[in-house]
């Protein structure tokens, strides 16, 4: 596939996406994240775009170029995250939650600068808001769609996360296989809704984003039947 069919047409949708790492603050020169290249949500804003959609893509700090067109917002931590998701959701019809948000931060910002004393330092965290989880919690919530990296057992741990959640849908790679994930330029999926799964096959990652972007124009119509 290399344009989507007509027929799959996302005009007059609202696609919100986030993508890329968090950066959450220790001290004002150092910060923990994660190795996240937000290839993948770049993908997926590109080939919505494609699809006549108008996005609006919330990104960690990455070094690839956002598609022009999109609506780019940059944040460093996961609270600028949800702040700017919350900000632009009202009249999104799509999110997708494709950054690796921290899932911690640390408990306090230490206002100046670290200094090295003792042989061993402890730093304590704090757990960081789900957006993906109060996106599907709000009243007038768009088609609201997940992404799992598991190591093990996906289909069991994406399937969870699902229903617990509340999603209307959950796209599960396995970050245990090297040839895709976090860095690479190509990825594989296995997505799930409540009545279907389907799995895609390993391909460069603007592919599988037309793929996934067309299940979820699929399951969009489906949901607004
Ligand atoms: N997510 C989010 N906000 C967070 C954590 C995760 O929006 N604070 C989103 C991610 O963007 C992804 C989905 O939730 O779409 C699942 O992320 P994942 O890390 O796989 O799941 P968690 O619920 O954080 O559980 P765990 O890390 O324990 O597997
Ligand atoms: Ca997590």
């Amino acid at each position: 596939i290399t344009r989507p069919p007509a027929s799959l047409s996302l005009t007059n949708e609202h696609v919100v996406i986030t993508a890329g790492p968090t950066r959450e603050a220790i001290d004002p020169v150092r910060y923990i994240s994660n190795h996240s290249s937000g290839k993948m949500g770049y993908a997926l804003a590109e080939a919505a775009l494609a699809m006549g959609a108008r996005v609006t893509l919330v990104s960690g700090p990455v070094t690839v170029c956002a598609p022009s067109g999109v609506t780019l917002i940059n944040v460093q931590s996961a609270e600028q995250m949800r702040d700017a998701v919350m900000s632009n959701i009202d009249d999104a019809t799509v999110f997708i939650g494709c950054a690796a948000v921290a899932d911690y931060r640390p408990e306090q910002v230490v206002e100046q600068k670290i200094k090295k004393h003792d042989e061993k330092l402890t730093l304590t965290f704090t757990k960081n808001p789900d957006i993906l989880a109060d996106v599907a919690k709000l009243e007038r919530a768009p088609f609201t769609v997940g992404f799992a990296a598991e190591t093990q057992d996906v289909s069991f741990y994406a399937k969870d996360k699902l229903t617990r959640k509340n999603l209307d849908m959950i796209a599960a790679n396995d970050v245990s296989d090297d040839r895709i994930g976090f860095n690479s330029d190509q990825n594989a999926l296995s997505v799930f809704w409540a009545k279907g799964e389907k799995t895609l096959e390993i391909a460069d990652k603007y592919q599988l984003a037309l793929q996934l972007m067309q299940l979820i124009s699929e399951q969009l119509t489906q949901k607004h039947a």
